[in-house]
C-alpha cells in the first residue's frame, strides 16, 4: 500500500472506529520513581473465570514500561466528573498526578484515583504483540465500584466526551 492510501484508511479508520462509543479509563503503576499513569479506551472484560481484563497499549507510550516493570496496575473507570484527569493522563511526559488525589492499592499499590466510578487492581498475565500496539492481559486481584448512585462513567464517542444529562442517565439506570 502506499503511504498516500496508508494515511486515508489510517484516518477513515480512526472516523469509523470513532462512532464506536466506549467508556474511558486511567492505568496506573507505581514505578520506582513515582507514580505513572496513562489514559486508555481499550478497556475490556476478557475471562469470567478467572476474572480477567485487556487493554491494548500504544508501543510509543513513555508510561507503560514503567507500570508494566512492575507487573501490576490498577485501572480507574474515569467518572463523568473526571474529564480532566482523563485529558491531563492522555498528555504524554509531565507531572501528571499533580493536583490528582488517590491512594494505593492494598494489592498493587498501584494508584486509585479518587472518584473513579470503579477500580481494579490487576496483575499482568501476558503481552503479546498487536500491530503498533501491545495487547495486554491481566488477572483481577480485586475490584470496588463507586457506590455513589449519582455518579456515572465519562463516554467517548466521536472523539469527544458527550455529557448525558441527569434525566438521559435516569432513563438508562433505572
Ligand atoms: C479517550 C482516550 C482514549 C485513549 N485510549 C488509548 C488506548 O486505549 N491505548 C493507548 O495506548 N493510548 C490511548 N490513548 C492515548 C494515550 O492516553 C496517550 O498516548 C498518552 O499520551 C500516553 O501517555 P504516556 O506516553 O505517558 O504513556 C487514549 C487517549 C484518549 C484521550
Amino acid at each position: 500500500m502506499t503511504t498516500t492510501a496508508h494515511r486515508a484508511v489510517s484516518e477513515d479508520f480512526r472516523t469509523v472506529l470513532s462512532h464506536f462509543p466506549t467508556g474511558v479509563a486511567v492505568l496506573t503503576g507505581l514505578g520506582t520513581d513515582g507514580p505513572a499513569g496513562l489514559t486508555v479506551q481499550s478497556f475490556m472484560a476478557l475471562s469470567l473465570d478467572p476474572p480477567m481484563i485487556l487493554v491494548s497499549v500504544d508501543r510509543t507510550s513513555t508510561s507503560w514500561p514503567i507500570i508494566a516493570d512492575t507487573g501490576r496496575f490498577a485501572v480507574n473507570v474515569m467518572s463523568k466528573s473526571q474529564q480532566d484527569v482523563a485529558l491531563s493522563f492522555a498528555r504524554s511526559g509531565g507531572p501528571k498526578f499533580d493536583g490528582v488525589e488517590w491512594s494505593s492499592g492494598t494489592h498493587t499499590q498501584a494508584p486509585l484515583i479518587a472518584d473513579s466510578q470503579a477500580w481494579l487492581e490487576c496483575e499482568i498475565a501476558n503481552t503479546y504483540d498487536g500491530g503498533d500496539h501491545s495487547i495486554i492481559t491481566a488477572h483481577v486481584l480485586a475490584l470496588r465500584a463507586c457506590d455513589d448512585t449519582r455518579s456515572h462513567p465519562l463516554l467517548f464517542f466521536r472523539s469527544k466526551f458527550p455529557q448525558l444529562d441527569k434525566a438521559h442517565w435516569e432513563t438508562l439506570c433505572t
